[in-house]
């Protein structure tokens, strides 16, 4: 038996979140028995963090009521503060409303008005209730819902528990990708004529942050190795509204229900004149974010005497126990299993908390990934959080991120399908790479003695936490950036898997995942030190002021050396609107 056996499948999807599984189902719905199609998760798929989406998904369902394509592609492009491609947002927009029809009729629970209508709730920087929710559940309603419909096709495997050590892109074209099945502990290489990257972001970057403990920037890891380019990578939200001390999410719908932010003198600090008066607290995340932190830091916060963290309050007592039960039961769950709080009674301690990558894979609005030059990578595609389109620039604004994983899988799906049909035979890796992707999964094992991965992550979350959160300065930055570097050298020296068995190796996996780690965070610091404006969630107190002369445009990041990465520019598509200064 060759050391590397080949499993074969017309496309293969990586990563079972929303867009994974909305990908797949593109496919087989339009395609039926023509293909077939390999599902491949380091989990299983209904534990994607998909399923922990809150609040709702954006979309315009009543043009009727004064909403319009026209007012959420402004919406999302003034969050954006500018940087999203407008050709990209338009088509998102458009695409919208089709995926929450189908997904009603797919049997997704949504939320209803009274008048039995589907029930849409305001959220920040959207100036019409378009976020599409089922209570505060929505992602998992959406989970749930797509993974039943997919159970309704023939023609597709799953791959739970297989985790993906790199891609082979070569010529200008995908050949394939190599994956530990964890249950055998072999190495298997998997060959398609195309393929869909939806392995997400890299929100376990930090330590304070609402993603489940698999987001470990997987989809940046392996494309910057596969020298593909990450677009935008220094632009990392911080939801407003992570819960003190566990960082898990309490949802934007909790402000979108009417939710007050207060600072310890009992005000609502965000309707002051230099936060954002007219939104308040449905600004936009960015804004938000740093007004909380303004709070905090200028001696208006509170103080979490366990875990030293400073946080501010969020007051949903005036909402009442019916409301909270009705539209926010998860909120009300979390805030007194993991806070030892009742919002009926009382406010619940928040502060920015990290939450989405807006950076990703560099792709053109169709998800195509391109390369630095914007030449489609033939095969290969990336959709949902793991993709850069970009619709939502320097700032995303909330529920256009599982709305973007909806539209990005369809399109992604469809046009996977329609290029491996016109191909016969799908392309393979040349022989010497399976050898090369042995000796480096397998050399990680050789070592007798060193550090575990996890004290290298550790120190890594804690760098990133401490000098690439909300405020970012030149200083912080080029701190983290050695210390980034430094880890990285660690990895490569010391870096020891105690377990050396085959089964189910979870030290090897978090090895590798903490390579992928350091290629995430490499990327966005050394964007971050270049960029010297700020823009959305890029806020550096050195340079305070965006600047539309120099830096409206796009930074493409190349891995180049072994801690050193190439970056360069592609300009932002401005169709329709000129930037502005963003007010709210
Ligand atoms: O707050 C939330 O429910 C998060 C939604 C989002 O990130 O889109």
């Amino acid at each position: 038996m060759p050391s590397v056996e080949t499993i074969e499948h017309d496309i293969v999807v990586l990563g079972t979140g929303i867009a994974g599984l909305r990908a797949a189902i593109e496919v087989k719905r339009k395609y039926g028995d023509k293909l077939d199609v390999g599902l491949i998760s380091k989990i299983h798929i209904l534990r994607s963090h998909s399923v922990s989406a809150e609040g709702g998904t954006a979309a315009v369902l009543y043009p009727e009521e004064g909403d319009s394509f026209a007012l959420h592609a402004w919406d999302t492009i003034k969050g954006s503060d500018f940087l999203a491609d407008q050709d990209a947002v338009w088509l998102f927009v458009k695409l919208m409303p089709e995926e929450i029809r189908l997904l009603e009729h797919w049997g997704l629970p949504w939320s209803r008005r009274p008048d039995g209508r589907i029930a849409q709730r305001p959220f920040g920087g959207h100036s019409h209730p378009r976020a599409t929710f089922a209570a505060d559940k929505t992602g998992f309603y959406e989970m749930q819902t797509l993974y039943n419909k997919l159970l309704e096709y023939d023609g597709w495997e799953r791959y739970d528990e297989w985790y993906i050590t790199n891609i082979v892109v070569e010529d200008g074209a995908y050949k394939g990708l190599y994956a530990i099945n964890m249950r055998d502990g072999n190495l298997y290489y998997f060959k398609s004529k195309a393929a869909i990257i939806a392995m997400g972001g890299g929100g376990r970057l930090y330590n304070f942050t609402t993603y489940a403990h698999t987001v470990t920037g997987d989809s940046y890891g392996t494309a910057l190795r596969a020298g593909i380019p990450v677009k935008d990578p220094e632009f990392i939200q911080f939801h407003p509204t992570g819960l003190v001390p566990s960082g898990i999410l309490i949802t934007e719908g909790a402000r979108g229900e009417g939710g007050y932010l207060l600072n310890n003198k009992g005000e609502r600090f965000m309707l002051r004149k230099d936060c954002a008066p007219t939104k308040g607290e449905l600004a936009p995340r960015d804004i938000v974010s740093r007004c909380e932190m303004k709070e905090i830091l200028e001696g208006r916060g509170f103080k979490d005497p366990v875990s030293g963290l400073e946080y501010v309050l969020l007051d949903l007592r005036h909402l009442g126990e019916k409301k909270i039960n009705d539209r926010l039961p998860a909120v009300r769950e979390i805030a007194i299993r993991y806070a030892g709080v009742d919002p009926v009674e009382e406010p619940i301690p928040v502060r920015p908390v990290a939450h989405y990558t807006m950076g990703g894979i560099h792709t053109d609005k169709y998800y195509r990934v391109l390369d630095e030059d914007g030449r489609w990578i033939r095969g290969l595609f990336a959709a949902g959080e793991a993709a850069a389109a970009s619709v939502h620039g320097a700032n995303r604004l909330g529920s256009n991120s599982t709305a973007e994983c909806l539209t990005s899988g369809k399109l992604t799906g469809m046009l996977a399908a329609e290029y491996a049909l016109r191909l016969r035979d799908a392309p393979s890796a040349p022989r010497e790479r399976h050898a090369q992707e042995e000796d480096w999964v397998w050399g990680l094992l050789r070592r007798e003695s060193g550090i575990p991965s996890y004290q290298i992550r550790n120190e890594l979350k804690k760098t990133m936490g401490e000098n690439f959160y909300v405020f970012r300065t030149g200083d912080g930055i080029r701190a983290a950036l050695s210390k980034i570097v430094e880890l990285r050298r660690l990895f490569r020296e010391k870096v020891y898997i105690e377990d050396k068995s085959k089964v189910y190796n979870t030290d090897l996996q978090a090895a590798l995942e903490a390579a992928n780690m350091l290629d995430a965070a490499l990327a966005a610091v050394s964007a971050g030190l270049q960029r010297t404006e700020s823009r959305g969630a890029h806020y550096r107190l050195d340079y305070p002021k965006r600047d539309d002369e120099h830096w409206l445009k796009h930074t493409l990041v190349l891995k180049d050396g072994l801690d050193s990465v190439r970056i360069t520019y592609t300009p932002v598509a401005v169709t329709t609107w000129k930037p502005v200064e963003r007010k709210y």
